[in-house]
């Protein structure tokens, strides 16, 4: 008899930029399920004023992809803990195929199956146009960007009404530039590599962000109105 755990377990990948975070969010409102964003976690890390810290801010400025073994150290330390036990949504990891092998280890370790990885798709021009225009509130940390979602009151943010916004320091086109070299050289080759397992579903990002996650609903079999 199988002792699967139970629940929804996803990965979201993509291309810097194709609204993986803007996704995990909505999903995480719907479902309840940890999400769990290695980029945010990375970032928290290179806020510290320690040696760790500062490369990490250095290469994060570069568009460059922290080391394989910290990343799994983290992912494996946070996907133990309690409310990561009846569904997650991965965003931004696995990113290389090393990080893909260790994650198929360690849920096969926790009894856990992945539901699917689903690949949002968006073309490099749409990718620039969105990354430019992201910013985020610096209380809660709600996502925006200047033309496709706006905040309904200037300067104000939706969820929790704070006043102050900022940019990412990797937001700029050079780096994002390295940062889709990257993408396309070292997490690429995850997709068939879960193509393989039968786990990948993708799904197209280029309309609104409520028309992509009705798309995704769909793909997961959330959605009873259809
Ligand atoms: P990470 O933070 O994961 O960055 P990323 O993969 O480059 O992706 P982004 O967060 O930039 O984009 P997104 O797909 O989340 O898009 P969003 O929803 O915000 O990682 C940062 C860095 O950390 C990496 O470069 C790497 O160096 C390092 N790192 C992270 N994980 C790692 C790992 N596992 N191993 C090694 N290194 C790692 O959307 C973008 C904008 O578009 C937003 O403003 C949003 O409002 C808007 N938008 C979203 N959807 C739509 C839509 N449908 N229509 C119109 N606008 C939209
Ligand atoms: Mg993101």
């Amino acid at each position: 008899m199988s002792n699967l755990k139970q629940g929804l377990f996803v990965v979201f990948t993509g291309a810097p930029g194709c609204g993986k975070g803007t996704q995990a969010r909505i999903l995480k409102e719907r479902t309840h399920i940890c999400h769990l964003s290695t980029g945010e976690m990375l970032r928290q890390f290179a806020e510290k004023d320690t040696p760790l810290g500062r490369s990490l801010k250095a290469a994060l400025e570069r568009g460059e992809f922290a080391s394989d073994a910290m990343i799994i150290e983290m992912v494996k330390n946070r996907i133990a803990e309690p409310d990561c036990a009846n569904g997650f949504i991965l965003d931004g990891f696995p990113r290389t195929l090393p990080q893909a092998e260790v994650l198929e280890d360690m849920l096969a370790e926790q009894n856990v199956k992945l539901s699917a990885v689903l690949e949002i798709q968006v073309p490099d021009e749409i990718i620039m146009e969105r990354i430019l225009g992201r910013y985020a509130c610096m209380q809660c940390g709600a996502g925006y960007h200047d033309k496709f979602q706006k905040t309904k009151i200037y300067g104000v943010c939706d969820v929790c009404g704070g006043t102050e916004f900022a940019r990412r320091q990797d937001d700029n086109r050079g780096t994002v530039q390295n940062r889709l070299v990257n993408y396309r050289l070292l997490t690429y080759p995850t997709i068939p590599f879960f193509e393989a397992r039968g786990l990948l579903k993708t799904v197209d990002g280029t309309g609104t962000i409520d028309a992509v996650s009705r798309k995704i609903e769909d793909v997961l079999g959330l959605r009873d109105d259809v």
